[in-house]
């Protein structure tokens, strides 16, 4: 029998040579000392590969259509066999994912891993950091629920601010001139096929960049890296005082990648998925929701900036955030490594820490971010007219009222709208909703005329 299956095995070896590859990458020398500090990234790719098996698990019930996606998600969440867990397991595996990502990241850089030769694990890290946030916003999306269908068409409007190619970049992510039936298609597309297809190959480049360049040797005060000399001096190293990454410094991975997965597992099984909020249809009952924590910190942001710069952040923002990370390796690509050292480097990572820190504590407790729990007015008063009682219900189904109070009911976002009849007239109304301005986005692209009309005729009444 022994016998038998070694056959097997040297057939296979002879045929794909499958072990003569992995063997030099479990045997390679990695330098002594790499410890603990060194587990976020693979933690990072075993939450990845945590939500590729759970993904999979979901799209097999999940309808990416408008009429049928809230009620396939209800039915997963609380019908099919494991679909609580499955769906708890791939939020808190995205959750877990982005703070490893983060932590991974702040590690490299209190190391200076990223200098010299190591620039491109950086950059494709810094594209893989921006894959990670926009797999989590459109993931939200496809939950359809008021929630995912609020954030999209704030996030397409905005897009479609920015100058000259901003109407064709939301046409892009929405599929259309407004949401609809066809946007969800897209999210979907985007979410299932597109980023993590691009997510796989990035993931091959930077691991296969840090084979061939060598893990980063823990840096040392008085030990620059000169690019000169780094290569020879590194190879010298591991020769003398260099372990196999199995087991010496893979079994930390593994210890530390296997209590993650059971801790996102053990969090999905205590508190399961995100509630859903109402379906985008008015006439539900009420629950507390939220945008996923991970996207507090960008509401907060934009509810905190004074309304006029609003739309240049926007754009300027994640320009500027891509550039000076993609920047760093060659602004400081050499020199010192040692965070003693760098003491400027370090103290501007723990403000940046802070500050989103900070961000996200004001995106949680903030009055003047946009409200989800409000209600319909039309539950509180009645119009006797069914254009005006259409105006309400729009009101509060296009979103409006996440932002502006209206009869006690509503967001702070933007100004309370119970007297807004005094003071404008119907034009002007229209070309405020039509236009937006300042920190609201504008409607002209998603409302009909008729829904217009119904929407000033109500706020008109407003006296
Ligand atoms: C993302 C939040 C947001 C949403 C959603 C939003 N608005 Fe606004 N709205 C604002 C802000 C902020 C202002 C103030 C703009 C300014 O400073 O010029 C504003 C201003 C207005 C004004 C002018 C009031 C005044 O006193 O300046 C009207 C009218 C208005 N919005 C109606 C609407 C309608 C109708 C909708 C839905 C179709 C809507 N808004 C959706 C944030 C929002």
């Amino acid at each position: 029998m022994k016998t038998f299956f070694r056959k097997i095995g040297a057939w296979l070896e002879d045929r794909t040579g499958i072990m003569a590859a992995i063997t030099p990458i479990l045997n390679h020398l990695v330098p002594p000392g790499a410890k603990w500090a060194y587990v976020f990234g693979s933690a990072t790719l075993f939450c990845f590969i945590l939500q590729v098996v759970t993904g999979i698990g979901l799209a097999l019930l999940y309808q990416p259509s408008s009429d049928a996606a809230y009620q396939s998600l209800k039915f997963i969440t609380d019908q099919a066999m494991f679909g609580r867990v499955l769906r708890g397991i791939h939020f808190f595996g995205a959750s877990g994912m982005i703070i490893f990502v983060g932590v991974h990241m702040i590690r490299v850089y209190i190391m200076a891993a990223y200098k010299y030769p190591r620039e491109m694990n950086w950059i494709t890290g810094v594209f893989l950091l921006f894959l990670t946030i926009i797999m989590g916003f459109t993931g939200q999306l496809l939950r359809w629920d008021s929630n995912g269908v609020w954030s999209s068409v704030v996030a397409a409007q905005n897009l479609g601010r920015i100058p000259l190619i901003g109407t064709t970049l939301a046409r892009l992510l929405l599929g259309g001139d407004t949401i609809g039936a066809q946007s969800l298609s897209r999210f979907f597309a985007y979410h299932v096929f597109l980023f993590p297809a691009l997510i796989f190959g990035l993931i091959g480049l930077h691991l296969f960049l840090v084979i061939r360049n060598g893990i980063s040797e823990p840096p040392k005060a008085g030990r620059p890296v000169d690019p000169k000399t780094y290569r020879k001096w590194y190879e010298a190293m591991l020769k003398r005082e260099g372990v196999p990454f199995w087991p010496d410094a893979a079994w930390r991975d593994a210890m530390f990648g296997a209590l993650v997965i059971i801790a996102i597992v053990g969090l999905a099984i205590t508190f399961g998925p995100p509630a859903l909020t109402q379906p985008p249809d008015p006439s539900l009952i009420k629950t507390t929701p939220a945008p996923d924590w991970y996207m507090l910190p960008i509401f907060a942001l934009f509810a905190l900036v004074p309304p006029r710069t609003e739309s240049y952040l926007i754009f300027f923002g994640p320009v500027l955030a891509v550039g000076a990370l993609l920047a760093l390796p060659f602004l400081s690509g050499t020199g010192e490594r040692s965070p003693i050292r760098r003491p400027w480097a370090v103290f501007g990572v723990v403000c940046v820490v802070i500050f989103v820190g900070a961000l996200l504590v004001a995106g949680e407790i903030a009055p003047w971010s946009p409200r989800f729990d409000t209600k319909p007015v039309t539950e509180f008063v009645s119009y006797h007219n069914p254009q005006l009682e259409r105006g309400a219900e729009l009101f509060y189904k296009k979103g409006c009222q996440y932002c502006h109070m209206i009869r006690g009911e509503g967001g702070l976002k933007g100004p309370d709208l119970s007297l807004i009849g005094r003071t404008w007239t119907p034009d002007q109304l229209d070309v405020q909703i039509v236009n937006g301005k300042g920190g609201m986005p504008a409607y002209g692209g998603s409302l009909k005329q008729d829904e217009l009309r119904a929407i000033v005729a109500f706020l008109s009444v407003q006296k």
